[in-house]
């Protein structure tokens, strides 16, 4: 008889901000005031949002950050302990809550993103070290780099010394150490990462894949590049291979899209998933996160997801 193997926890470490976004057709020019064709608030921050999406997917997953002592810490709480999610968020005195200004073109639901980390800026090793007790060898780390170079580093380090699967999300891009590369397991650029890590164009399958290329030679084991409506490149330590994009309907919002496909991400591997079955099962669920406003609010649960990946 087959052992049920037990699924692994993820910590996904990083900024929480709360999204204020508006939809609007045309772009805001200086000294111009436009009028939004709508509106929303929401959760956000890439860390939680990669969090809530690992979660919903049924993923055993803690999220470490910190806040700020104002009423939208408050906001927090509540969204995590309604996904149940399991937190970390240690409060500065001084700095306030993340924040994020969105615009989403109304037509094509593409997004531009300004956000201030607030609190979450001060993350530091103290933040991992005190969740340390709970890590253990094979378990799922997950960063971004919304927080500072250093502590990226140092986290990413700490969790490879523990033998876990680590993830990088490199967004929003900025200068990396070379050294974070030999301490990710999995590097997870969106089109526009890689060509800022590699300075290769991405014009077609053969750029993307010498893109690939030059990423391990960076020193990383494993890659996926994800290509928006046109799905994810990925190698998986043998082969590079293309998992094609999702049409389940029509694009309200593309923001956080790409946190839902790296929460997917960890929680498929979490459920002991190969990375070719990771990549199509987060493939499905980011197609799906773009029918919706909002970024944590539009990642979908696992019953959702689970009708599209049988009806495909
Ligand atoms: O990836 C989208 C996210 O980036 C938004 O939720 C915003 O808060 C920023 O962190």
């Amino acid at each position: 008889m087959a052992v049920k193997r037990k699924n692994k926890n993820i910590f996904v470490f990083g900024i929480f901000a709360v999204d204020i976004s508006f939809y609007i057709d045309k772009k805001v020019k200086p000294g111009e005031t436009i009028i939004a064709k709508g509106s929303n608030i929401g959760p956000g921050g890439k860390a939680s949002n990669q969090a809530i999406s690992a979660r919903k997917l049924g993923g055993n997953t803690t999220l470490i950050t910190r806040l700020g002592n104002d009423n939208f810490n408050s906001y927090a709480n509540t969204v995590w302990s309604k996904e149940k999610l399991s937190i970390s968020a240690k409060i500065d005195r001084t700095l306030p809550t993340g924040m994020a200004g969105i615009f989403i073109d109304d037509k094509t639901g593409e997004n531009s993103v300004i956000v201030h980390p607030g609190a979450s800026a001060q993350l530091s090793i103290s933040d991992f070290n005190s969740q340390k007790s709970k890590m253990q060898k094979g378990d799922i780390f997950l960063t971004q780099f919304e927080q500072s170079s250093d502590t990226t580093f140092s986290v990413l380090k700490e969790a490879r010394k523990l033998g876990m699967i680590t993830i990088f999300n490199p967004a929003p891009f900025g200068k990396i150490n070379k050294k974070v590369y030999q301490s990710c397991e999995i590097i997870t650029p969106n089109e526009t990462e890689a060509e800022q890590i590699t300075n290769i164009s991405l014009k077609g399958k053969r750029d993307v894949e010498k893109a690939i290329n030059k990423i391990r030679d960076l020193g990383v084991e494993k890659v996926i590049i994800t290509l928006g409506k046109k799905g994810a490149a990925f190698f998986d330590g043998q082969r590079i291979s293309f998992c094609p994009g999702n049409n389940f309907g029509k694009v309200i919002d593309t923001t956080g899209a790409g946190d839902c496909f790296n929460g997917a991400l960890a929680s498929a591997l979490s459920f002991g998933k190969d990375l070719r079955q990771s990549v199509e099962f987060s493939c499905a669920a980011a197609g799906l996160s773009v029918l919706k406003k909002g970024t944590a609010q539009s990642s979908p649960t696992r019953v959702e997801l689970n009708k599209v990946i049988k009806a495909t």
